[in-house]
């Protein structure tokens, strides 16, 4: 069969390398891809928001199943649309995704369905949410309703800081639309940990726990970015954790989109706080965490695309997913001044010696080949993905590998995965 991944990150090279050694596939596309990507697809020069050059793609080179990598095809309504023309599309409808592209949907959805989560309110009003803060005191977290590119929470500490992402979001639009209406909602303690599940709307199939490194710097420091790096199996999701995140979270939310009308296909992703072994929700996305995917790919022993195809077909019940036991590690080479301008096209050395390392896959991000050479092409560009018998193994192996990359632009954190230590 052919199959057509939409997206160009990291999370999509982790996919491609993934559904490529399936035996079922013939052929894999990519769009609209990158250069690390075309060892592994045949990328096509498609937007990912072309919803209608997707569907005539699909079409023409009869591609059996599309797997949408990114949150905005799927905020776009792309399931509803191949569903309508009768092609296979693994991913949650625009109703269903709304649990990611509209924070106030997701947040209204947890209250009404008693899942745990931060106290909130909705506002917008400026006026309105500056007397609700005075009565309920910071630290608090606002956050812009809709897409914000991982940029629309903002951690305050005190009232003015409460106060100036409420004047940047209302009245200075920042956010655009996404930004009309806010959450502001109670800061919670705690560890994060990423909980992705694979669901049919009925069945919730869970990956392996995963955490990613949000912070720019060492130690969490820095401002927030798409994430620095990521690691797998999560300690903090203990077994206890884990029965509570399922029963507590991932299978009531699935209900309660059914319940809905909004019947959930595709990753549910629930990113949550955990502390004294209670989680509460933060957030839910509608597809893999970027860099979460390129370890959890890793570790996946299982042939991904009967897993893709049962979803697909609504029959994920009694589906297993087998997982190597080796912990993985992703460190993710980012282009310095990235989250903020960055320069490009600097080339990048070593990938070759990379290569040869067992247990070692360089996913890339913004990479772009230029005269047979690769270069920096975006803000993350490469997620230095290692495998190991335990946390620190895989810890020194990626960094093994990061060492031998040479490109001066490129900046990396020091410290990916050094949260798991303290639970060994
Ligand atoms: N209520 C909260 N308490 C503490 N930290 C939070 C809270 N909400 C969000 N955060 C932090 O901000 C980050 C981004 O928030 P999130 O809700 O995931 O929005 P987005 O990913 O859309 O930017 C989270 O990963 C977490 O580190
Ligand atoms: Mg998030």
């Amino acid at each position: 069969m052919k199959v057509l991944v939409i997206g160009s990150g990291g999370r999509e090279h982790a996919l491609c390398w993934k559904i490529k050694q399936s035996p079922f596939v013939s052929h894999v596309y990519c769009a609209p891809g990158n250069a690390g990507i075309s060892k592994h697809a045949e990328c096509v020069d498609i937007k990912d928001t072309d919803i209608e050059g997707f569907v005539r793609f699909a079409r023409a080179e009869e591609i059996y199943l599309t797997v949408v990598g990114p949150e905005l095809p799927l905020a776009l309504g792309i399931v509803d649309r191949f569903e309508k023309e009768e092609l296979r599309i693994f991913g949650p409808s625009k109703g269903a995704a709304e649990i990611e592209s509209s924070k106030v949907f997701s947040k209204n959805l947890m209250k009404k369905y008693k899942i745990p989560t931060a106290f909130f309110s909705t506002f917008n009003d400026f006026d309105d949410a500056v007397r609700w803060v005075k009565e309920v005191k910071p630290p608090l977290v606002v956050k812009a309703d809709g897409l914000a590119g991982g940029k629309g929470a903002v951690i305050c500490k005190t009232e003015e800081e409460v106060f100036d992402a409420l004047d940047a979001m209302i009245k200075g639009k920042v956010f655009g639309d996404a930004g009309e209406r806010v959450i502001i909602e109670e800061f919670l303690e705690g560890e994060e940990a990423s909980f992705i599940a694979f669901t049919d709307g009925e069945t919730v199939l869970p990956l392996e726990s995963s955490q990613d490194h949000k912070a720019l710097l060492d130690n969490d420091e820095g401002p927030n970015t798409g994430g620095m790096g990521a690691y797998s199996p999560a300690p903090v999701v203990t077994p206890v954790v884990h029965r509570k995140i399922m029963e507590e979270i991932m299978i009531p939310t699935v209900n309660a989109l059914k319940e809905e009308g909004r019947k959930y296909k595709g990753v549910l992703y629930a990113g949550v706080m955990i502390k004294d072994e209670e989680p509460r929700v933060l957030e839910f996305n509608c597809r893999l965490g970027d860099p979460e995917a390129q370890p959890l790919m890793m570790r996946m022993k299982s042939d991904i695309v009967p897993i893709l195809n049962a979803i697909v077909d609504e029959k994920l019940s009694g589906k297993t997913i087998e997982w190597r036991s080796d912990a993985s590690v992703c460190v993710v080479m980012a282009s310095r001044g990235y989250p903020g301008d960055y320069k490009k096209d600097f080339e990048i050395n070593g990938l070759k010696d990379v290569e040869s390392m067992e247990g070692v896959i360089v996913f890339h991000s913004g990479t772009a080949l230029q005269n047979g050479r690769y270069v920096t092409s975006g803000g993350r560009v490469l997620g230095v993905t290692a495998l190991g018998k335990t946390v620190p193994d895989a810890i020194d192996l990626a960094y093994k590998a990061v060492r031998l990359i040479k490109c001066e632009s490129l900046y990396y954190r020091t410290d990916i995965g050094r949260k798991a230590l303290k639970y060994l």
